[in-house]
């Protein structure tokens, strides 16, 4: 049986660390076995892309490099590590997926979603998750998160790309049954509260995959 396919999205600075262990515990707790990974990243090449994405640099990078780069780190994950998961039975909990790509290529770097659409097509298919967790929260009540950190190429950007990130995120959100957003300033039980009530039909039909 095929396992289930879950993401997690959001801003920088929402707590998608804590959450995404939460996530894996729950899923566990129910019997499940879980691969939890992360874009870009999730293979050993596919992190040296993330890298090479991450670092800040003198040269300005090209969207389209950009965009291409995010890509080929996805393309590694899938068939090194999503796809053979999925296929053993387990289910797989990634950090970020396309919908990352949507929201800070097409919403923050302003590249067209026809332009993202051909490559998911390309790169994945049908393959869509089967449930995404979007974390929610305005770049005011997170900014603070961030200050404390060294800050990678994204996060040296400005208030107004995190807000077109942001922006990119709940309209996507809002047209696609798979994504359940979260919000993310409600103190974390309440959060975790959301993220369980997210997962259950997910977790009741575990048994009939
Ligand atoms: P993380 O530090 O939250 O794991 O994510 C790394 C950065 O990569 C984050 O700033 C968002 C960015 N990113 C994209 O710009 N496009 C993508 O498709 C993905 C997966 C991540």
């Amino acid at each position: 049986m095929r396992g289930a396919f879950i993401t997690l999205e959001g801003t920088e600075g929402v707590g998608k660390t804590t959450n995404l262990d939460f996530v894996c515990a729950t899923i566990r707790r129910a019997g499940v076995e879980v691969v939890r990974t992360r874009e870009p990243g999730g293979t050993p090449l596919a992190e040296e892309i993330r890298d090479l994405l991450l670092a800040v640099r003198d040269e300005p990078v090209a969207d389209i490099a950009e965009l291409l780069l995010v890509f080929a780190a996805r393309g590694q994950h899938l068939a090194g590590t999503i796809e053979p998961a999925l296929r053993a039975g387990c289910w797989v909990v990634s950090d970020r997926f396309t919908d990352a790509t949507y929201a800070y290529q097409g919403g923050g770097r302003g590249v067209d979603e026809a332009t993202i659409a051909t490559l998911e097509r390309l790169v994945h298919g049908n393959l869509q998750p089967d449930l995404t967790l979007v974390l929610d929260a305005p770049f005011d009540s997170v900014a603070s998160r961030l200050s404390g950190r060294t800050r990678d190429r994204f996060e040296r950007e400005q208030r107004d790309f995190f807000e077109r990130v942001r922006a990119g995120y709940l309209e996507r959100a809002a047209e696609l049954s798979r994504c359940v957003t979260i919000d993310a300033t409600q103190p974390l039980d309440r959060v975790q509260a959301d993220i369980v009530a997210a997962l259950a039909p997910l977790l009741r039909g575990a048994g009939e995959r």
